[in-house]
């Protein structure tokens, strides 16, 4: 077991073992693994890869989470689709390189690893746990596949007991493959997510086993209502103390003659902890006979709430207890399982809208698909924190988890740090949008999916939202609204507790056919000037922005004459950083505010996208090299565009936000108008050309939304120097003023950590961000020069972004040309507690060192 790495350290286990003296206790029921290193991969079709004597002594030895495409080459060959885009108003097929990331993701691929378990025998069970496999996962043990699971997004297990081998020595073989023309968006490749293995003794309580509620939530007190299932072994009976035994009754064929012998008495201790061990209720339940799940209900008094500004939780920790009714012995622990939850209750009103905790809100949301930029589709829990960092930084308060089931350690982190979250399930239907897509599975695995989604998700606080899909094209075929009903009628009977939403595009057909108004939520994509025909028309009183903006950019660059536009190209392939240039089907993000701030009944938005993602790079997905998104608040490398600022001005109330744009190093256009905006939540601002006022602007309702949400001047003419706002509170007192200069030569590279203090777990990262400036300190915008980086000490390079989407160096390599004199490299710690340093140089550039620490966390 030593190659293992134990996941929980079980802190109170122990001691609330020995406190119920009475009993006797193994303090280690259940084990739970995470299964990330020693693992073998190879590309290609192997059809002996899953037997146990196959070598794959020559294979690559990786670690899991692990992506096999995100290290390219890119190449525009890669999952080239040509394809007529119906949802994107596209009149003929059309070939799109760069659709699905031009990585090589396609094709098939095989993991292979040891799974010693030298102390397992009668009387355990083992389970393999999958967070998410890119896809098609065959699951082989021993040369005998155990499962299979098509659906790349979803988590899923099997139990494994019975291909296991007697003397511990057993062989894991995973077969994974990628279908072309399967995807919108990169979707990543190979065992992308966690791969845990659980070891329980067999009277346990199975993966996903428990369902928490809170039916009443008040200032005094809430009340919790724990379901646990229970499972025993084939022919063992669960009885009750002092109640008959019915075995006559029972249809198991194990029973019969001495089958007293078979009747297990259980019962499951319950503590609710708070977040620093403080029991605050207890419940101990005998099982009732026959029944395999246990119902228990909890008084909290004066619960602390969750929130997304106060994401408090608690812990159900329950444990088993089994004892044979015959035998004179005393009850063992069997089983110790934990359900992490919060306190909170919400409400979707007509008319009112939501509420959480009796407050009104509207969610400050955006969409994100899964992919973390240059660290491909592979999940890291300190990647996936700091964007939730950034977005709490802009103020969001929800996640649109698009168009999938998410990594589950997303999940925990938006209960921890406060986000609400949509679950959504697909993209797809019926009705392929894509020809490989999961319309091919839809019959067969819609019902186990959505099964799947809500056990996994249904006991976290963040989650209040189910998505049976987004934009599927059974909005308008035939049947569609019966598939909806079907969709949403599982979701109910898993979880009666949260509303179902889909994302609808086609307004027409799915207002008038009864798909809208069947949904608990309705959410609609890009449509705000038709939010109020759809609140005519539809029952349910409110709806959600659940797609919006769309809105394209290219961080840091700026195009003239400024113009609002739709499907604006140009010959470079990026887009202007003006914020006035969206898709057909989309808006500006001010188009949206408008209708946010005047429908009293409208839910909130979820903007496309909070980060740059891999694929889709539209208005350029038929323009080689364009191979990432250009919708992001944030780019590729997740450093903020202009559009930050506009989004954080709206939604984070706690901080000023004044942002001057464009930048003001523009030699050549001396003399031609060159507009100034400020995003800004001050009503007004004047603004200095090299000390000239150009007037004092202020923001007003009229028939441009932008004057409603922007500050701007028009009329500038650029001359170098700099520009300088002060801005100007409601009662006119001037409050905060930004200014930007004009760049000169490149002179050094400066480094900015986001975090200088890892964990030195091997996972933990920090963003290091890399800023080409002048003598002065002045970000040089049109910096180009390729850095090259060089990581000693306590940890390694692990990949570098610059959020160019026509870039094509690949992520992993210590070098990549800035992007409009920016890029972000990603330092990951070792092991090994210590100072790492990151340096960066560049010929022509004082070149620059930082250091970080990592150190062990305290470990339990
Ligand atoms: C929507 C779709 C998203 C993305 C977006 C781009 O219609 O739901 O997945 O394609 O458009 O604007």
């Amino acid at each position: 077991m030593k190659d293992f790495i134990a996941r929980y350290a079980r802190r109170g286990m122990l001691a609330g073992a020995l406190l119920a003296s009475s009993l006797a206790a193994t303090a280690q029921a259940r084990r739970e693994y995470l299964l990330t290193s020693d693992w073998k991969f190879a590309l290609g079709d192997l059809p002996d890869a899953a037997r146990p004597e196959f070598s794959d002594a020559k294979w690559q030895t990786v670690q899991v989470p692990h992506d096999w495409a995100i290290y390219g080459p890119f190449d525009s060959r890669n999952d080239l689709q040509k394809v007529r885009i119906e949802q994107n108003n596209e009149k003929e097929a059309k070939t799109k390189a760069g659709r699905t990331g031009g990585l090589p993701f396609i094709g098939t691929g095989w993991y292979r690893r040891r799974l010693e378990l030298p102390q397992f025998g009668p009387g355990k069970r083992a389970v393999l746990l999958f967070d998410g496999a890119m896809s098609n996962a065959h699951v082989f043990v021993n040369g005998r596949e155990v499962g299979y699971w098509p659906y790349g997004y979803n988590s899923f297990s099997f139990d494994i007991t019975d291909f296991l081998r007697p003397d511990g020595r057993n062989t894991l073989a995973v077969r994974l493959q990628n279908q072309p023309e399967s995807s919108r968006w990169y979707p990543g490749a190979g065992l992308y997510r966690n791969v845990h293995l659980i070891v329980t003794d067999d009277v346990y309580i199975p993966v996903w086993g428990t369902y928490l509620t809170t039916p009443e939530v008040t200032a005094d007190y809430a009340r919790v209502k724990l379901a646990t299932e229970v499972a025993v072994p084939p022919g063992r009976l669960i009885g009750r103390k002092g109640a008959e035994i019915d075995v006559k009754g029972s249809h198991d064929e194990h029973i019969g003659r001495g089958a007293m012998k078979k009747v297990l008495f259980l019962r499951l201790d319950t503590d609710i902890q708070t977040a620093d061990g403080q029991v605050v209720a207890t419940s101990s339940t005998p099982l009732e006979s026959g029944l395999p799940v246990c119902e228990q209900a909890f008084t909290i008094l004066q619960p602390q709430l969750w929130s997304p500004e106060t994401p408090t939780l608690y812990t159900a920790v329950s444990r088993l207890y089994v004892k044979d009714a015959r035998a004179d012995t005393a009850f063992r622990l069997t089983d110790e399982y934990q359900t992490r939850f919060g306190i909170r209750s919400f409400k979707f009103e007509p008319e009112k809208g939501f509420s959480l905790n009796g407050q009104p809100r509207r969610f400050k949301g955006v969409c994100n698909h899964h992919d973390l930029g240059p660290l491909g589709a592979a999940v890291n829990t300190a990647a996936l924190r700091r964007q939730l960092t950034l977005l709490k930084e802009l103020g969001a308060d929800a996640i649109r988890t698009t168009h999938n089931m998410p990594a589950p350690e997303l999940v925990s982190l938006a209960d921890e740090m406060g986000f609400m979250l949509i679950v959504e399930a697909f993209d797809e239907w019926k009705t392929p949008k894509v020809k490989n897509g999961y319309s091919q599975y839809f019959d067969e695995w819609s019902e186990k999916d959505v099964v799947n989604m809500v056990r996994r998700d249904r006991n976290h606080p963040s989650v209040v939202l189910w998505s049976i899909g987004n934009e599927v094209p059974d909005q308008w075929a035939p049947g569609g609204t019966k598939l909806a009903r079907r969709l949403q009628d599982i979701v109910h009977r898993e979880d009666p507790t949260r509303p179902v939403t889909a994302g609808m595009d086609q307004f027409d057909a799915a207002v008038s056919n009864g798909f809208a108004a069947l949904l608990d939520v309705p959410g609609f994509n890009y449509k705000p000037h038709r939010y109020a025909e759809a609140y005519g028309k539809l029952p349910q009183g409110m709806l959600m922005g659940s797609e919006t903006a769309s809105t394209v950019s290219s961080r840091g660059v700026y195009k003239f004459p400024v113009v609002k536009a739709k499907d604006k190209q140009y010959p470079d392939n990026q887009s202007s950083s003006y914020d006035l240039e969206a898709s057909n089907w989309s808006q500006t993000p001010d188009e949206e505010f408008v209708m946010q701030d005047d429908l009293p009944y409208n839910l909130g938005e979820f903007v496309w996208t909070g980060f740059d993602y891999l694929g889709e790079p539209w208005p350029y997905d038929e323009k080689w090299p364009s191979h990432s998104s250009y919708f992001g608040i944030f780019d590729l490398a997740g450093i903020p565009k202009d559009r930050y600022y506009l989004y954080r001005a709206r939604w984070n109330a706690n901080k000023p936000t004044l942002h001057l744009l464009p930048h003001w190093t523009w030699p050549g256009r001396e003399g031609q108008t060159t507009p100034v905006f400020a995003y800004t939540n001050y009503p007004s601002a004047e603004l200095f050309v090299n000390g000239v006022s150009q007037g004092r602007q202020t923001k007003a309702s009229s028939d441009q939304p932008q004057t409603r949400y922007r500050l701007m001047w028009n009329e500038v003419k650029y001359q170098p120097g700099s520009i300088k706002v002060v801005a100007y509170d409601a009662a006119g007192k001037a409050v905060a003023e930004e200014e930007v200069r004009t760049a000169g030569k490149p002179h050094h590279i400066r480094l900015v950590a986001d975090r200088t203090n890892l964990a030195a777990d091997g996972q933990d990262l920090a963003y290091v961000t890399a800023r080409i400036e002048d003598a002065q300190g002045n970000l040089c915008p049109e910096a180009t020069s390729q850095l090259q980086f060089k990581v000693s000490g306590a940890g390694r390079f692990r990949a570098v972004a610059n959020g160019d989407a026509t870039n094509l160096e690949v992520f992993h390599q210590p070098r990549m040309k800035a992007f409009q004199g920016m890029l972000a490299a990603i330092v990951q710690a070792s092991e090994q507690a210590g100072e790492v340093q990151l340096k960066a140089t560049a010929p022509g550039l004082k070149g620059a060192t930082i250091t970080l620490q990592t150190q062990k966390k305290a470990v339990d």
